[in-house]
């Protein structure tokens, strides 16, 4: 079966497990700290290798091996436990190659039993993400609705930006931009969960147009933002040019996701030693003051030969962004996608990501930066290891 990554949070029997995932979608959860990880790694001499073994050999009914794992916090679910939550179910994992997977393991016992009534269990490894080429509008019109958690969004600025067909294709009058902008939002509102958020970025000179199309299309505006860039372009004659606008909206102005640990910042207060400071910091302000990644900069993608780089979006920003808006296993779409931060950003956080990008090149090289990104989270250890 073959279930694509936009689908997965749709597929009527799946059950999410794996490396970052907290047990969402329908069906019973599984987090990986109740079921998965019901033990401490590293109290075991062997380490996971050894707690992996344990733990097989407890799911197939071995309660001694049961009883050589370290206690952990939460009871222990039995084999008959297993078969009843999973029977017939879909279990979509996200595990890397060569990392056992429990998913796997559950199913191995419950299909490998055949006094079991339980239906077979199938293990589908989705794909973590999905670079889609073609024009934002008609790939966003043709993805079931509903299903995204996040669009980030930080499309053409409408500046003179050559993004491969000169420089007139970002000039437009301002009214038919304004009118893009509005096709834009309605196919992005259409695509939004119901609990699902909106993160855009735009020039300063079309805040307004952006503003006015959001709550157009249906959204509710939460917050306007600055991004400060703290190395922005020098202009002469003129005030150096560093700051952009960004929009935060809300499909339901009542339910979204929004993790304060990930807006925190140093407070005044903990700077000065005041004993009243809360040692976790504060969230930040809606000015957030982040380098933009210049043509000189390490992280800035080189573009591939004949092409001129887009902008490019810091990593730690969009990162900020993925982490404070949406949790483990969610779906974000970026429909500009450019070079592919948001992916990198969403793969390395164990988020699923589906891209647009007009153009093939563009999108190769977003495919290859997001899979190399992939690669460095499977190297990454489980933290409870
Ligand atoms: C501002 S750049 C995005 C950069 C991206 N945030 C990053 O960090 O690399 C805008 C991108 O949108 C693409 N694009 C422009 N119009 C588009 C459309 N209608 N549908 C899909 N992509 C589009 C451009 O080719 C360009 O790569």
């Amino acid at each position: 079966m073959i279930v694509h990554v936009h689908e997965m949070s749709k597929h009527p029997d799946a059950v999410y497990i794996g490396r970052e995932c907290s047990g969402r979608g329908r069906g019973p959860s599984f987090t990986r700290s109740q079921w998965a990880n019901p033990w401490n790694w590293k109290t075991l001499p062997g380490g996971r290798a050894e707690a992996v073994a344990l733990f097989r050999r407890w799911l197939a009914g071995d309660l001694e091996a049961a009883a050589m794992l370290p206690p952990g916090r939460w009871p222990r679910p039995t084999v008959e436990d297993i078969r009843r939550e999973l029977a017939g179910r879909v279990l979509a994992c996200w595990c890397g190659p060569g990392d056992p997977c429990h998913g796997h393991v559950l199913a191995e016992i419950a299909n490998g039993d055949p006094s079991s009534a339980a239906k077979q269990i199938a293990v589908v490894h989705p794909p973590a993400f999905e670079v889609v080429v073609g024009d934002c509008v008609n790939v966003l019109n043709a993805m079931p609705a509903g299903t995204a958690d996040l669009v980030v969004a930080d499309p053409p600025y409408n500046i003179g930006i050559d993004y491969g067909d000169g420089r007139g294709a970002d000039e437009l009058p301002s009214y038919r931009y304004a009118g893009m902008v509005r096709e834009w939002m309605l196919a992005i509102e259409r695509v939004l969960s119901p609990a699902g958020t909106l993160w855009v970025v735009c020039d300063s000179a079309y805040g307004a147009a952006f503003d006015r199309a959001i709550v157009e299309a249906g959204l509710t505006i939460r917050d306007r933002g600055v991004w400060h860039e703290s190395f922005g372009v020098w202009r002469r004659g003129l005030f150096g040019k560093c700051w952009r606008p960004w929009f935060y909206a809300v499909k339901d102005r009542r339910r979204f996701t929004f993790n304060e640990a990930a807006f925190m910042v140093r407070s005044r207060r903990q700077e000065i030693g005041d004993r009243r400071a809360n040692p976790a910091g504060k969230v930040r302000s809606n000015v957030w003051t982040f380098s933009r990644v210049a043509g000189t900069f390490r992280e800035r993608v080189k573009p591939p030969a004949g092409e001129k780089p887009p902008t490019q979006l810091p990593l730690a920003m969009v990162r900020m962004v993925v982490d404070g808006f949406t949790n483990p296993g969610d779906l974000i779409v970026d429909p500009f996608t450019g070079t592919g931060t948001t992916g990198v950003a969403a793969v390395q956080t164990g988020r699923r990501f589906v891209g647009i990008e007009l153009r093939e090149t563009w999108a190769a090289v977003a495919r290859q930066r997001i899979e190399a990104a992939t690669a460095d989270v499977t190297e990454r250890r489980d933290p409870h290891d």
